[in-house]
């Protein structure tokens, strides 16, 4: 009979965003009379219409797909050229040196940081950090690299955890173990942490010396406030022959349901024996992806124009109102909390000593209000917390002065 992918077996429970979903649906098919009044800022999705300098691109793309003359079938499997091109531009005002055909267009930032990980060997040592996005804990799971799962330490035999807490400003500090894989996010999904150029540049020249790859997720980039803090890795020495950098339109435009995201991979990256890990991605997309619908690469560079840039801005800014509401209003209330000045999630301390799942069954049954358990995103986010600023900014108040007036 045929075998199952053992490799999946080991993975613990379903994909943290789906429980808190099912959970949430039991609660309201149980509590029907509450349906309306619960305020979801739980997973990381955007609630604002799309930018109008997007919504007319959009349309008249469509209308390109009507005329034979300026149809468009199949698109290139890397992405477009006009995209590529805005993208590079982007870098190379920020002062990186990243050239378009180092530009990978793809259907968003969760599927690239899941599947980056098939080009490096079976064998590959991962270190991730502890609380940490769990896409990239999983899709290593999935191939073979976790070794069992322990459940005294709730974590994985052969990671590399590397604890964030509020004792390190949750920055990952270099391991003592040398890993092969590096998974870095700033800002920081879930902590709302951001890292500053020194910092950064540590990470660069520890990689650089031990031969290690950074696979560095900046989806919320849009969301850096200081003008200090890099928006790229491609902004520190050296990291050209380290990092891969990976991309979404979906948190700075709206993307979640259109689907748009690229990975940056230098051509100096290369691996043992000179390997190109350009050429093996290219060589990965070609044979398992169609590429980014014509459609939605016409509205991704749209982003790019200055009328787009000037809307987008505005959205950050909605969201980073609300980010300001979470925390200001916590905060007052009493609360430690964390993050949403670079970064649009708050994590915040659980009162009274509540485990992460515990908060969440109280502000879902007392509060109708959802968030995410800290401890889903790994060991030491338990007695956390995240609370998203994607939500309206109506809700969002509502949601805070819930909070509050509960005490
Ligand atoms: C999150 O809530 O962490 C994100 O929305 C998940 C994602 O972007 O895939």
């Amino acid at each position: 009979m045929v075998k199952a992918n053992e490799n999946y077996l080991r993975l613990q429970g379903s994909y943290l965003f789906s429980t808190i979903a099912r959970k949430v649906s039991e609660y309201t098919a149980a509590h029907k009379d509450q349906a309306d009044h619960i305020i979801r800022l739980g997973i990381g999705d955007v609630t604002q219409p799309l930018a109008p300098k997007i919504i007319e691109t959009l349309h008249g793309a469509v209308d390109e797909m009507a005329d034979a003359a300026t149809f468009h079938g199949y698109a290139p499997d890397l992405g477009y050229q006009f995209l590529r091109d805005a993208i590079a531009k982007e870098y190379t005002d920020r002062g990186c040196e990243i050239r378009p055909d180092e530009i990978f267009v793809s259907d968003g930032a969760k599927s690239d940081s899941g599947n980056i990980q098939e080009i490096f060997s079976e064998d590959a040592k991962v270190a991730v950090c502890d609380p940490v996005y769990p896409v990239y804990v999983d899709s290593n799971v999935m191939a073979g690299r976790s070794g069992d799962w322990d459940p005294a330490k709730n974590c994985y035999k052969n990671f590399i955890y590397m604890p964030c807490t509020a004792d390190n400003d949750f920055i990952a500090e270099i391991p003592k173990e040398q890993p092969d894989l590096i998974y870095l996010c700033f800002p920081n999904n879930p902590t709302g942490a951001a890292i500053t150029k020194d910092r950064l540049q540590e990470w660069v020249d520890y990689a650089n010396r031990v031969g290690a790859v950074i696979l560095y997720d900046a989806a919320y980039e849009a969301y850096i406030s200081d003008p200090s803090l890099p928006h790229s890795i491609y902004e520190c020495d050296g990291a050209r022959t380290c990092a891969i950098e990976i991309r979404s339109f979906s948190k700075n435009a709206g993307f979640t349901g259109v689907r748009l995201g690229f990975t940056v991979i230098p051509t100096d990256l290369k691996a043992e024996g000179g390997v190109s890990m350009h050429d093996l991605w290219a060589r990965r997309h070609g044979t398992k992806y169609n590429g980014a619908p014509y459609i939605v690469q016409k509205a991704g560079a749209s982003v790019y124009t200055p009328e787009g840039r000037k809307q987008i801005e505005g959205q950050v800014a909605y969201y980073m109102r609300n980010a300001k509401c979470i925390y200001d209003g916590l905060k007052d209330a009493g609360y430690t909390v964390y993050g949403g000045v670079n970064a649009p999630y708050i994590w915040l301390k659980t009162p009274d000593h509540m485990t992460s799942w515990e908060f969440f069954d109280y502000l879902l049954s007392e509060l109708n209000i959802v968030g995410t358990p800290g401890s889903g995103f790994g060991p030491c986010g338990e007695g956390y917390f995240r609370l998203t600023a994607f939500g309206s900014y109506e809700n969002t108040k509502e949601a805070i002065d819930r909070i509050v007036s509960k005490g």
